[in-house]
């Protein structure tokens, strides 16, 4: 894909579902007795791999378009799959479903493409193998394929050592089958939407502080969800809207979940005209629109406790930084070395490709912006948030950008160069 300025972004524009919460919709519909309905349900690769996951252990899914019906069975209604469970390139998938798979009277295999099969599941192995659960990495590496055979489930108070979403609701899913309560204290709160939705339908379970509790097997009931649109996904519009002279896009009905929204905080602390339009508090997860004007930015330091509320935006903050004037520190974010690619070493490289003053550090980046950056081929190691986030930048460099493997913004937003396309003429 070869991408150049054209234009000013202008316009509105509604982003698709929540990546966490559409996954969520299928697994917790999945275990709930009764349909669940789900609206605005993202229709990326993973959130597909979830679904055909789902189905091949007997669960009805009807799928139209955003529209999906879930025909749950119960938390002890999944049925043995025909073959190895495949995740694809999606990290929720394979570490949420490890929790529901332990809780299971079958044997099971779950595993992904070459990106999965390299990224870290010792995390979810080792509480789960705390809790009674039998799971193995098949090549003993800590990676997938992960088999899991039957087993009794205890409950268990874990204290995790990374602030993962993924980690904390993989617990909390095996949780549901466990012999009495299990509790997960994080070491700084990360997305909620596990604990938010599974009270939702039903559970018990309760969040203090760093620590969310859930007591076994409730009766989870089916529900209706429509899932506001997806932050991480905005994300690149707010951020071509600021760095593009002139424009100015309304984004509409975007998830502002306090876990979520760190990226707005740090846009506004380097100069962000952003503005929150009807916002909505009255569902489990809050949204509103947002009013993106072109900014000129200067550059911050993003650490602690933030880290987690922004974490797969941290791409495209890296893309602002290096159009900001001034330095931007960005630490305490060594878990982007394990995301779908080592993003502290991908970006830095194709920063460094545009012509950024970069530097990789051991827990996040350096990066000194405000010269004017050129247009390049950027490798995108076939990682969705790079792509988009090099899109992005190429509106805002001299000359043309071409980024190998594109299509793989397919993972998270199918629509994303249409939708780009659309707002710049
Ligand atoms: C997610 C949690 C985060 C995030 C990922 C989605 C989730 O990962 O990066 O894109 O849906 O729970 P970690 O739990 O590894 O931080």
């Amino acid at each position: 894909m070869k991408l150049k300025y054209i234009a000013p972004l202008r316009g509105e524009l509604s982003v698709p579902g929540d990546k966490s919460i559409s996954h969520r919709s299928i697994m917790f519909g999945a275990l709930a007795q009764g349909r669940t309905e789900v609206s605005n349900f993202l229709t990326g690769a993973d959130c597909l791999s979830t679904i055909a996951c789902f189905r091949k252990m007997g669960i009805e899914i009807k799928q139209n378009g955003s529209d999906v019906t879930v025909s749950g069975k119960g938390l002890h209604g999944l049925s043995s799959p025909s073959g190895i469970l495949d995740a694809g390139n999606s990290g929720t998938t394979v570490r949420l479903m490890s929790g529901i798979l332990a809780g299971q009277r079958f044997d099971s295999c779950i595993t992904g493409d070459e990106s999965i099969c390299r990224r870290p599941m010792k995390r979810v192995m080792q509480p789960l193998t705390e809790m009674g659960a039998s799971i193995v990495s098949r090549q003993g590496n800590g990676c997938a394929p992960l088999e899991i055979r039957p087993a009794k489930l205890h409950g268990i108070r874990y204290q995790s050592p990374v602030a993962s979403a993924q980690v904390k609701s993989c617990v909390l899913l095996a949780g549901l089958y466990a012999d009495g309560k299990t509790s997960v204290t994080e070491p700084v709160v990360s997305r909620n939407h596990s604990e938010l939705m599974l009270r939702y339908f039903g559970a018990d379970l309760t969040a203090e502080g760093t620590t969310v509790t859930i007591a076994p097997e409730p009766v989870l009931t089916g529900q209706k969800i429509k899932v506001p649109g997806d932050i991480s996904s905005a994300a690149y519009f707010i951020a071509a809207a600021l760095l593009v002279p002139g424009s100015e896009v309304l984004l509409k009905n975007v998830g502002i979940n306090p876990t979520r929204d760190g990226m707005l905080r740090v846009c506004q602390a380097m100069g962000a005209d952003i503005t929150l339009l009807n916002e909505d508090h009255s569902g489990a997860e809050p949204c509103a629109d947002l009013l993106v004007r072109s900014s000129s930015l200067h550059g911050t330091v993003i650490e602690g406790e933030i880290i987690p509320t922004l974490i797969d935006e941290l791409p495209i903050l890296a893309v602002l930084a290096a159009f900001a004037d001034g330095t931007t520190i960005i630490r305490d974010a060594a878990e982007l070395k394990v995301k779908e690619s080592d993003r502290i070493a991908v970006m830095t490289n194709n920063l460094t490709r545009i012509g950024c003053d970069v530097e990789a550090t051991d827990d996040g980046m350096i990066i000194r912006g405000g010269k004017p950056l050129h247009g390049a081929v950027i490798d995108s190691q076939k990682d969705h948030r790079v792509a988009m986030s090099f899109a992005v930048a190429a509106l805002a460099c001299s000359g043309e950008t071409e980024i190998r493997d594109s299509d793989c913004v397919t993972i998270s937003y199918p629509g994303f160069y249409g939708d780009l396309r659309t707002l710049c003429r």
